[in-house]
Formats: structure tokens, C-alpha cells, sequence
């Protein structure tokens, strides 16, 4: 029997790895801001799978919510294999219309806070010699969209370098990069998602399916669909200044308003 522990779990992706990971037999640390939320969603997977799932409220955003998690990943006794990095939210508003506060909260739960888990459990896995971290990003972080973007592609060179860095310990580091997902982020933000095709939209149990497979397979980088990965190869060859103008356009008429 495996750990996982996933962080933004109540919700959309980290709801998706939860039931995917409980079904497949993997006791859970589930963590979220949300306590009631939290037990509700503890209660149902350890009724409908029979695994143990423990509840860890912590607010990300925190130095005292990212300590909480952080201690729970070193613990020797019950420890964790398997950390699932995914809690984040988008800022509606284009950059200076986003308050410099809402910003900074971005910045610490999606690149301080996953600097800090992904150490800690980096560090109590190295010396069991085997664990695997997924670290959540997005498509945005391959192209110029604001600090949303700008924070997830640290996390995809971070996780990238970090991979390398502890090849041959045990430890395996996968940076997961969806398109659009219907969960509750767009809501959440406030951002209307008309304009945004049909074709564009992913299934978030599709996703998951996706990034356990490419962990498995020790992909370091997982573009979890033929549309995107195809679109993102455009991406890769076409130069950033043109690239700039290409997505703000495309993202005002397409993207969340
Ligand atoms: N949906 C998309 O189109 C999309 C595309 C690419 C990448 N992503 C990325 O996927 C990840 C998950 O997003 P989602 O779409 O599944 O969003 P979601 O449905 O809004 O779920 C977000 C989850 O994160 C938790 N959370 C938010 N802020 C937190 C904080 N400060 N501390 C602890 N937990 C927090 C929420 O629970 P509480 O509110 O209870 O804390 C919830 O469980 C994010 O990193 C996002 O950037 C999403």
C-alpha cells in the first residue's frame, strides 16, 4: 500500500488524481483550504474505496499552511510516495488591472509553496530511494500570459532541472501541462469561458489518466493531449516576439474574459 498526497485536492484536477488514486488503491493526504469539504470528500473515498484518507486543512498561500504540508511529507512513519503539487487558481484582469497582493499570493502557492513541498518530500523520499512528484502547470507556461504563465513555467523548468538533478536516486519529477480543463478554476477567478471552442476544453479524469501513465513511463514533461501537444510544437518553433502578439490576440478573443 502507497501514499499520495495531493494538495488542492477538493476540486477539478487534484479531485480528478484523488478518485483516480483511490480507486487504484492508494491511501490519501488530501489537502485543501476547505475543511467540511475535506472530510465530506475523505469520508466518500474511504467508503466507495476502502483506503484511508486523511484530511490536512492548509492554506498555500501561507508560511504556516506550506509548514503543515511540508512536515507532513517528511514524516517517517506513515510516509509518502507520491506527491501531487496542483493547487493554484488564475487572477482575472490583465497585468496592473491585478492587485499587486493577488499576485504575490499567486507566486507562493504556485512556485514557493511547490519549492518547498516538492524539497521536503524530494529529500524524505531520496533516502527510501523511491517516490514520484507531479507538479501541476499548464500550456500557459509555453507562451506569454502574465504572472499566471510566468509562475508556471517555473515550475516547469524547476521541475525539469530538478528531475535531472535527482536522476538515479529513486525519485521521479513530472511537470503536468493541460490545456483548459472544465473544473472550477474559471468560475472561481470570476473569468467567463464563452469564447473559449469546445474542442479546446479537456476532461479532467482524461488528464489524470494521462499524467500517471507518462509519470510511469518517466516522462519529465506531460502534455496530456494530441491537440495540445501538437499546438504546443507550433509553439515551440515560432519566435517569442511573434509568439507575444499571436496569444494576446488569440487569448482576448478566445480565451477567459
Ligand atoms: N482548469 C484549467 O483549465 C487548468 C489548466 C491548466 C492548469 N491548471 C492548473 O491545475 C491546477 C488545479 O486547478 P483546477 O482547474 O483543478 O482548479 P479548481 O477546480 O479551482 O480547484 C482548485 C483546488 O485548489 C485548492 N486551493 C486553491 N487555493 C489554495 C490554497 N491557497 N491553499 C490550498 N489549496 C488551495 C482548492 O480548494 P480550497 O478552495 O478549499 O482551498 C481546490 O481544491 C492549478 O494549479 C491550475 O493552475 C488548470
Amino acid at each position: 500500500m502507497t501514499t499520495a498526497l495531493i494538495t488542492g485536492s477538493t476540486a477539478g484536477i487534484g479531485a480528478a488524481f484523488a478518485r483516480r488514486l483511490a480507486a487504484d488503491g492508494h491511501d490519501l493526504v488530501l489537502v485543501a483550504r476547505d475543511t467540511k469539504r475535506l472530510r465530506e470528500q475523505a469520508t466518500e473515498l474511504h467508503d466507495r474505496h476502502g483506503i484511508e484518507a486523511e484530511v490536512l486543512t492548509a492554506d498555500l498561500a501561507t508560511d504556516e499552511g506550506i509548514e503543515a504540508v511540508a512536515a507532513r511529507l517528511s514524516e517517517l512513519k506513515n510516509p509518502v510516495d507520491l506527491l501531487v503539487n496542483n493547487a493554484g487558481f488564475g487572477n482575472k484582469g490583465r497585468y496592473l488591472d491585478v492587485p499587486m497582493a493577488d499576485e504575490l499570493r499567486m507566486l507562493k502557492v504556485h512556485c514557493e509553496a511547490v519549492l518547498r513541498l516538492t524539497s521536503a518530500a524530494a529529500e524524505s523520499m531520496g533516502t527510501r530511494g523511491r517516490g514520484g512528484i507531479v507538479n501541476v502547470a499548464s500550456v500557459a507556461a509555453f507562451v506569454p500570459r502574465g504572472t499566471y504563465g510566468a509562475s508556471k513555467a517555473w515550475v516547469v523548468q524547476f521541475t525539469q532541472g530538478a528531475a535531472r538533478d535527482l536522476a538515479g536516486s529513486g525519485v521521479r519529477l513530472m511537470a503536468l501541462c493541460p490545456g483548459f480543463v472544465r473544473t472550477e478554476f474559471h468560475e472561481r477567478a470570476g473569468m467567463g469561458t464563452d469564447n473559449i471552442p469546445g474542442w479546446m476544453w479537456l476532461d479532467a479524469d482524461r488528464v489524470v489518466a494521462t499524467a500517471l501513465s507518462d509519470l510511469a513511463r518517466g516522462r519529465t514533461v506531460s502534455i496530456p493531449d494530441p491537440r495540445y501537444k501538437a499546438l504546443m510544437g507550433v509553439v515551440k518553433v515560432t519566435p517569442r516576439a511573434l509568439l507575444g502578439g499571436v496569444t494576446s490576440r488569440t487569448g482576448r478573443r478566445y480565451g477567459p474574459q
